[in-house]
C-alpha cells in the first residue's frame, strides 16, 4: 500500500503539535489508515530554533511554495495562519490536486467559497475540524451526526482566550492586559490577539458553523461583532452579585423564519450550562429539532487539542485515499441554493444589564427610568451601587426582554441627560429573560 506524504507548512504552535501525534501515534494511525502516514516537508520561516519533537532536518524548508511544488506530497497541512500569502498557497495546492487540511478560520470565514469551489473542481477533500473550538469535533457533528436536524440554534463559547480572559477577570479581579499576556504566553491567543479580544475569530468561527448548520453562505459582513474589549471588572462583579456570569457568546439563531448572527459579550445566569465553562475551554450548545438540546464542551485552543482535530481530518482524507473513495462532496459551495433572511441588530428582542453612570441626588432615577419606558423598555429591578450625595454613582439595572433598536435611543437620551456623567454600559441577558 502507497505510503501517504504529508506537507506541512507552518512549524508553531499546532504545527508542532500535529507533528508530534504523527511521530508519537505513527503505528495506531497508520494501523487505522491502513497504511503509514510520512511527514514529506515542513516549511516555517525558522527551521533553526529546537522544538520538543525531533524531525529530520533535511524535511525542513524556509519556503512553503517547496511543499506546494513537490510532486509526491499528497496532503498538504496549512498551518501558517494569515491571508496572505496562505490564500494564494493554498488555491495553488488545490489546483495541483493536492488535499488541503487547514485550521485557519480567518481564511475559511473570508475565501471559504473560493477555498471549496477550488476543491470541488479539482475533486479533492478540504478538511477543517479544527477551524472551530480545537479539539471539540463540532463541525463533523454538525456536517454528519445531526445532519437529519433543523437547526434552530447554536450558541457558544468559542473563543478560548477570551473565556480565558474573563474566568480570570472573574475569579481574580485582575487586568485585562496581564491576563492577555498569560494567554498568549500558553499559545492560545492569535498571532494579531485583537482577532480574539474584538469578537472577531469568534465571528470567523460562527460563520463557518452558522453556514454549515443553515445551508447557506453566510457573509461574515453581516454578522454583529462586539468583543470584551469594554467589559470592565466592576461589570463582571455585579453580574455575579445578580448571580450571572458574563460570556463572550457566539449566536445563531432562527426566530420567526429570520436569522441572527451575533458576537458580543452577554450576561447569563450561573445555572446556565456555559456559565460554568471556564478558562480556555469552549463549550456549545445547539438545539436541532429532532436531537434536541445537545451541549459539546471540550478544549478550544491549544497545541495539542487542536493538533487532534487537524489529524482526525488527515486520517479522514488518508483512509478516502487508501480506500479510492472519491473526495467529500464540498460543504459550502453546494448550501448557497438556500436562502436564510437575516434579521437586523435593531430587530433583536432581548433582556438587559445597564450601569448608568449618575450623579446622586433625587429625581435621577424617575428621568432614567421614564426614558426606558417612553421606549416600551420595563426594569425588572434596580440597584444603586452605595451612597455618594452629588457625586456620581453607578445604577445597575436590569430590564425585561425589549427591542434592540428601542434600547439605542433611549441610551442616546439617558447619556444625554446632565446627571448621566458618563456613557451607560449594556450588555445583554442571554438564556433567561429577566
Ligand atoms: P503560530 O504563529 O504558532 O505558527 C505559525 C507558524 O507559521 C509560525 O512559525 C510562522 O512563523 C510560520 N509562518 C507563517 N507564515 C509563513 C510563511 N509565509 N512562510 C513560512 N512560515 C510562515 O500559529 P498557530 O500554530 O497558533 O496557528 C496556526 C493556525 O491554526 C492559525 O490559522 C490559527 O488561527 C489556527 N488555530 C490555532 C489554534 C491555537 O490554539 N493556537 C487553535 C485553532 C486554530 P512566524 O512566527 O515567523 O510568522
Ligand atoms: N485564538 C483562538 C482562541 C484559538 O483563543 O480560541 C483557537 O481557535
Amino acid at each position: 500500500m502507497k505510503t501517504i506524504n504529508i506537507g506541512l507548512m507552518g512549524f508553531g504552535t499546532v504545527g508542532t503539535g500535529v507533528v508530534r501525534l504523527l511521530s508519537e501515534h505513527a503505528a495506531l494511525l497508520a494501523h487505522r489508515v491502513g497504511t503509514s502516514l510520512r511527514l514529506r516537508r515542513i516549511a516555517d520561516r525558522d527551521i533553526e530554533s529546537p522544538r520538543p519533537v525531533e524531525v529530520d532536518p533535511k524535511i525542513l524548508t524556509t519556503d512553503p511554495q517547496q511543499i506546494i511544488e513537490d510532486p509526491s506530497v499528497d496532503i498538504v497541512v496549512e498551518l501558517l495562519g494569515g491571508i496572505t500569502p496562505t490564500r494564494e498557497l493554498c488555491l495553488e495546492a488545490l489546483h495541483r490536486r493536492k488535499h488541503l487540511v487547514t485550521a485557519n478560520k480567518a481564511l475559511l470565514a473570508t475565501h471559504g467559497l473560493e477555498l471549496f469551489e477550488a476543491a470541488s473542481k479539482s475533486r479533492v477533500d478540504l478538511g477543517f475540524e479544527a477551524s472551530v473550538c480545537g479539539g471539540i469535533p463540532i463541525i463533523r457533528a454538525l456536517r454528519e451526526g445531526l445532519v437529519a436536524n433543523r437547526i434552530t440554534s447554536i450558541v457558544g463559547i468559542v473563543n478560548g482566550t477570551c473565556n480565558y480572559i474573563l474566568t480570570k477577570m472573574t475569579q481574580e479581579g485582575r487586568s485585562f492586559q496581564e491576563i492577555l499576556q498569560e494567554a498568549q504566553r500558553e499559545g492560545y491567543a492569535e498571532a494579531d490577539p485583537s482577532l480574539d479580544v474584538d469578537g472577531i475569530d469568534s465571528a470567523h468561527k460562527l460563520q463557518i458553523l452558522a453556514s454549515i448548520a443553515y445551508r447557506s453562505y453566510v457573509d461574515l459582513r453581516s454578522i454583529y461583532i462586539e468583543g470584551i474589549r469594554a467589559v470592565d471588572p466592576s461589570d463582571i462583579q455585579y453580574a455575579k452579585e445578580l448571580g450571572y456570569r458574563v460570556k463572550l457568546l457566539a449566536i445563531a439563531k432562527e426566530v420567526g423564519g429570520e436569522l441572527e448572527v451575533r458576537v458580543h459579550p452577554a450576561l447569563i445566569p450561573e445555572d446556565h450550562l456555559l456559565a460554568s465553562v471556564g478558562g480556555v475551554f469552549n463549550a456549545v450548545l445547539i438545539e436541532g429539532n429532532a436531537a434536541g438540546s445537545l451541549i459539546f464542551y471540550g478544549r478550544g485552543a491549544g497545541q495539542m487539542p487542536t493538533a487532534s482535530a487537524v489529524v482526525s481530518d488527515i486520517v479522514e482524507i488518508a483512509q478516502n485515499i487508501v480506500h479510492q473513495r472519491p473526495s467529500r462532496p464540498p460543504h459550502l459551495p453546494e448550501i448557497t441554493t438556500v436562502e436564510v433572511s437575516l434579521k437586523e441588530m435593531d430587530r433583536l428582542r432581548t433582556g438587559y444589564y445597564l450601569r448608568v453612570m449618575a450623579i446622586d441626588k433625587p429625581g435621577v432615577l424617575s428621568k432614567v427610568s421614564g426614558i426606558l419606558g417612553e421606549h416600551h423598555i420595563s426594569i425588572a429591578s434596580v440597584i444603586q451601587k452605595g451612597r455618594r450625595e452629588q457625586r456620581t454613582v453607578p445604577v445597575v439595572m436590569m430590564t425585561h426582554e425589549a427591542q434592540e433598536g428601542d434600547m439605542r435611543k433611549a441610551l442616546a437620551e439617558i447619556d444625554r441627560l446632565d446627571m448621566v456623567t458618563g456613557r451607560t454600559v449594556c450588555l445583554r441577558v442571554e438564556g433567561s429573560h429577566t
